[in-house]
Order: structure tokens, then sequence, then C-alpha cells
């Protein structure tokens, strides 16, 4: 059977296997394997695409949430606002550093943090807020950013989903006080293995982060801070600068299957389908996720049909073993909670083909009408 998949890299990679080749080959050869200039080039590349000043190359995502925190001064003890529908790796970097998070719900539209909901979880502990553009889609960062002003916290943008996503015409990482990305292979600007960087205006803030990325160094031998290693591969970072410039065709790609599948989706009974944006490049569709209360039968139905699909994710972070001391936050995370059981990401990738699109929608009926 011929089989839609999820996500295809090997055909992403395929027109640019020479290049990669080529920029991956000029590193063996120079042989500057750590923070080689190769990092440099994509800090800079990074940087401009986000609009931000800085941009510093970390290890993954999860990284740059961590040292984005420690370098914003969040210390253990102190409480991080998070949204409750989120990958855990948001949480997990509050966690890291001995900090608490505090999760909220999300809006049942756009999935992103609920602002309206934020302020009755400020306590004096609160230090940051961290909305996330899951699935792509820009966080409602000016009522984030009017809250966090009127309470003093900084904001750190988890944007490890939204690469080249704009809100309000400014790139997402470059409008709170740092922005965080991931280059997991999967997401709109993958590496090929693990990579991630944290983006800010701020000068003191980059000094900082750059220090934390690096054993806390100011120079060699010389350490102002416990810092960590963290930096980005000089390989990953060969691979990405072959990839940067063609993200803005890649996500417009995206774009453009989000509106195949919203025309093939529409009207179809028990299907809740993503409401686009007001403005199309609010949203780069990392994820092109449906909800419908039978969920695991039509994931079942799809698979038997050759469609791979995603769920994201299945297990909110307040019911994960891992965070069972917040599990009583659930009672305040109702919206988190019941799409976890509704959501389905359907197939989502720059070379996913009209034919393709319109498979996927077909099945997705036929299984309504069964
Ligand atoms: C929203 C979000 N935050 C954080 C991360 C962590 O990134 P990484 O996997 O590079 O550690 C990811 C990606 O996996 C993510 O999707």
């Amino acid at each position: 059977m011929d089989i839609v998949p999820f996500v295809d890299l090997a055909a992403h990679h395929a027109p640019l296997r020479d290049q990669i080749q080529e920029a991956v080959g000029k590193v063996l050869l120079h042989g500057k394997y750590i923070l080689g200039p190769e990092v440099d080039t994509f800090e800079q590349g990074f940087a401009a695409m986000v609009g931000a000043k800085h941009a510093i190359g970390v290890g993954t995502g999860l990284d740059a949430l961590r040292l984005a925190f420690e370098a914003a001064g969040v210390q253990a003890g102190d409480e991080v606002i998070v949204p409750g529908n989120t990958f855990i790796a948001t949480a997990l970097a509050v966690s890291a550093i001995g900090a608490v998070p505090v999760l909220v719900d999300c809006d049942p539209v756009t999935y992103n943090i609920d602002p309206s909901l934020i302020r009755p979880v400020i306590t004096r502990k609160t230090k940051a807020i961290c909305p996330v553009h899951l699935y792509g889609q820009a966080a409602d960062l000016d009522a984030v950013l009017a809250i966090a002003a009127e309470s003093g916290l900084k904001v750190i943008e988890d944007a490890c989903q939204a690469h080249g996503t704009k809100c309000n015409g400014r790139g997402c990482g470059s409008i709170g006080d740092l922005g965080t990305f991931s280059f997991y292979p999967g997401k709109n600007l993958g590496a090929m293995g693990d990579g991630g960087m944290v983006t800010t205006n701020d000068d003191d803030l980059a000094a900082k982060v750059r220090r934390i990325r690096s054993y806390g160094e100011l120079k060699k031998y010389h350490h102002v801070e416990k810092g960590v290693n963290a930096r980005l591969d000089t390989v990953q970072a060969a691979i990405l600068n072959v990839k940067l410039p063609r993200l803005g065709w890649a996500n417009d790609n995206r774009r453009r299957a989000a509106r195949l599948y919203e025309r093939g989706l529409a009207g179809i009974p028990g299907i809740v389908v993503p409401k686009g944006p007001d403005d199309e490049f609010a949203h780069i569709y990392h994820l092109f996720v449906i909800r419908t209360s039978r969920r695991d039968e039509l994931q079942q139905f799809l698979n038997q049909k050759g469609i791979q699909t995603g769920i994201h994710y299945p297990i909110p972070i307040h019911k994960q073993p891992a965070y069972a001391e917040l599990a009583s936050s659930g009672a305040r995370l109702p919206v988190t909670t019941t799409i976890a059981d509704e959501i389905l990401s359907l197939p989502m990738f720059p070379e996913l083909t009209e034919a393709q699109v319109a498979r996927v929608c077909g099945a997705v009926a036929e299984f309504h009408r069964a």
C-alpha cells in the first residue's frame, strides 16, 4: 500500500544532498569541531531570520529554555508560568534549575496559553512567563507582555515549534526578553541530530547565555558562573546553514497544505479543523491538529488506510508520573485535559502533495460516513 507518511525527511533532504555533503566535508577538513565558523554563520543567519539582535547556538531546545530561564534570573524555588498544553520540555527546563512550573490552561480555539488565566496564578515567587507558540502558531504575546510588564516578570518565548512564525509582523523569538528554538530533525528547520538556539535583543542576556552554554567561562579557563556544556554542534550548524535559506519556501508550502486541508475537511461532521489565524504569517503549521471525540478510532482507521498520524500530546504534563506533584493543577486545566483525548495531528511537511491531502481528507470523510 502507498503510505502517506506523517513527515518525510528523506524527501526534504534529497535535493540538498550534495550541498549538505559538501558543508559537512568542509568541517571534516578544517577541524574546528567545537564552536567552529559554521556556528557563527548560522547564529548570524538565524538572528536575521528571526529579527533578533543576538542568536546563541546551544545543544537542544531543552538547553535553550534552561539557559534562557537562568539568564533571565530564574532561581531555585521561583515559579515560572507555562502552558499546560505543551511538550513536557517547557516544564522540564524550569524544573532543571530547581524552579517550579505553574501550569495555565489553553484557549480552546488556538490551543495556546489563555492569557486571561495568567493573573490568578501570579504569586510573590513568580519570576517569568513562558508562552509557547504551539504547533507553529503565535501565542497571544501582546496580552502576555502586558501582564508581564504590570507584574515585573520576564517573558521567555518557547518558539521551539515556530521557526519563522510572525506575531503582528515581528518574528516569534524576538519579542519577549528571550526566545528559544529547537532544531530537532522534524522541526520546520531541523538538523540531522539535536540542536537549539536562544535569541534576544539584550546584550547582557546574550553574553550571559554565551557564558552559561560553555562552562560559565568569560574566556578559556576563567569561570565566572556555574555553567554547563550545551553548545550547538558545528556539523549540525553546517547542515542548518544549507537548510536555512529554504525555510521560507518550506513554511509557505506548509501553509498551502493547511489551506487544502481546511477546504477538504470543511463540513465533515464531528471534526474540528484548526481555525487559521487572521494573519497568515502567524502560523507556520509545524503541526496540523484536528479534533474529534472518536480520535483513537479515527487514528486506527487512517493507519489501516496507510495514513500516518501523531498525537501532540497524548498525556498532559499534569498527568505524567514525572510531575505527580502537579496532578492537582488538573482542576484548573479542563481544556488541556479534554483535548488530549481528542487531538490528532495529520501528515504535514513541505513536500505533501495535493493528492496526498485529498487522500487524507477522503479517508477522514469516509470514517465519519461509516
Ligand atoms: C514546544 C517545545 N518546547 C521544547 C522542545 C524541546 O526541544 P528539544 O527536543 O530540542 O530539546 C520542543 C521540541 O521537542 C518543543 O516542541
